[in-house]
């Protein structure tokens, strides 16, 4: 996979309908959640992608039963959970992986997990899921690399948490380990991202009592492991990023594309700037259509927790402002260093100043195919957008960050008309 390059053509014309996968930021926490279970559990829609692998392999590690029945439908029996240890070598690669300190904690009252990894997208610190934890009673700190998680003989005590900051990673981990406090567990400033809400609906169908969905307060009510139902199959949240990124190609070149597989209300704020831009979106039942056929209008975003502009649709946003007629500004409040994704479009021609967080991109004419190197999952996804509409080839290389999010990128652009080969050198 180190070896392999996307090969994108301008491309004249992008046109026809894709389908979104399941949320990657969904299924790897549910996929963590079903620690919690001693039985068998089934998800479905599940993105076939790198991180979903990985995910199989920390939860195989802990002695977990991972299958897939079907293409799209992972089986997980944690009957036989016997070890809390999650191993650096696999932790490293990624950072959605700490998610599964909350239920292990919770079910064996113990956790074991190596310092994460994943995207290198500024400091991505994990303060908030170690005090909320402690909140709940358990004690931790920090060992050759690991954290370790211990929970007092009595077990998680209920609790009222409030985050200093909606995030996602803390918020999931929380609700995860109060499933297994006993009383009531009130999370304060909590994230509302869909994927959340995802969550919760898979732990109420497990039969767990939880209050808020979708708000900023959560009530978990903690209930024996034993208590948990199992044998039901939950269906992974459409992939609003991924639908996301779809229409920033749509918008970039032209249309019309139909995005379908995802709940339109999961991208308002999205669509509303794709709009702004001068783009002609159309609500359908479980999707978008989007056409453009004005020129691209410079508008400026700045990224926030939901229902806020995704941070992950920022680097998408910037490659449809980098040709756009005139001048945006491009603010990122949630992750710091989120811009290394500007020097390698910047290679291909884009005028982008940073100063601080913000991004003041000059629109250009037209960007100019280059070889380039993904800088990370989103910033991947971006330069193949970008090689879309750039005069000539640009080849994108570093697969392995696209392959960690996007299920057949190459073959769904592909679809859509789009000049685009994958080639391992
Ligand atoms: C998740 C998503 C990621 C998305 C992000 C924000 C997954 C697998 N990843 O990441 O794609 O970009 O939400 O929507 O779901 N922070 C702290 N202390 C903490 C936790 C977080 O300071 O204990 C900071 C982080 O450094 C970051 C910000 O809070 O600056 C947001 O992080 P968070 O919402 O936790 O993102 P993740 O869960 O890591």
């Amino acid at each position: 996979m180190e070896n392999e390059y996307i090969l994108v053509k301008q491309t004249p014309k992008l046109q026809g309908s894709v389908k979104v996968s399941g949320a990657k930021n969904s299924v790897l926490k549910l996929m963590a959640a079903a620690i919690l279970i001693p039985g068998e559990t089934r998800i479905s829609n599940v993105p076939d992608i790198a991180d979903v692998r990985l995910m199989q392999q920390v939860l195989e590690s802990l002695g977990i039963k991972v299958g897939w029945p079907a293409s799209d439908v992972v089986s997980i029996d944690a009957t036989e959970l016997n070890s809390h240890r999650a191993p650096y070598e696999l932790v490293a690669h990624m950072r959605a992986s700490t998610a599964v300190l909350g239920p292990l904690a919770a079910r064996l009252g113990r956790a074991s997990v190596a310092l994460p990894g994943g995207c290198a997208i500024g400091s991505r610190k994990i303060d908030m899921h170690i005090s909320g934890l402690e909140a709940l009673g358990a004690h931790c700190h920090i060992e050759h690399g690991y954290i370790e998680v211990e929970v007092p003989e009595a077990g998680l005590k209920a609790t009222e948490v409030t985050l200093d900051f909606p995030s996602v990673g803390a918020t999931e981990n929380l609700v995860l380990a109060a499933v297994g406090a006993q009383g009531k567990t009130t999370i304060s400033n909590a994230a509302r991202e869909p994927e959340i809400s995802d969550l919760v609906d898979f732990l109420i169908a497990a039969g767990v009592s939880i209050e808020g969905r979708g708000t900023t307060k959560l009530v978990v009510e903690g209930i024996l492991s034993a208590n948990l139902k199992t044998g039901f199959e939950h269906k992974v949240v459409g992939d609003r990023i991924e639908a996301g990124t779809f229409l920033v190609a749509g918008a970039l070149v032209g249309g019309p594309v139909t995005v379908t597989g995802f709940d339109p209300e999961h991208l308002t704020i999205v669509l509303k700037k794709l709009r702004e831009t001068g783009a002609d979106i159309a609500i359908l039942d479980d999707g978008v259509c989007i056409e453009r056929t004005g020129p691209i209008k410079a508008i400026s975003i700045q990224t926030l927790p939901f229902p806020g502009f995704p941070t992950d649709m920022q680097a998408q946003f910037m490659t449809l402002m980098s040709v756009a007629q005139g001048s945006s500004i491009i603010t990122e409040n949630v992750f710091e260093n989120r811009f290394m994704f500007a020097d390698e479009i910047a290679r291909m021609g884009a005028d982008i100043r940073i100063e601080g967080h913000h991004a003041l991109v000059n629109g250009v004419q037209e960007l100019s195919g280059a070889p380039t190197v993904s800088p990370d999952l989103r910033g991947g996804a971006a330069l193949v957008l970008a090689g879309l509409v750039a005069e000539g080839e640009t080849r994108v290389s570093s697969l392995h960050h696209i392959d960690r999010g996007y299920e057949q990128f190459s073959e769904k652009l592909q679809s859509l008309g789009a000049r685009i080969e994958r080639f391992s050198s």
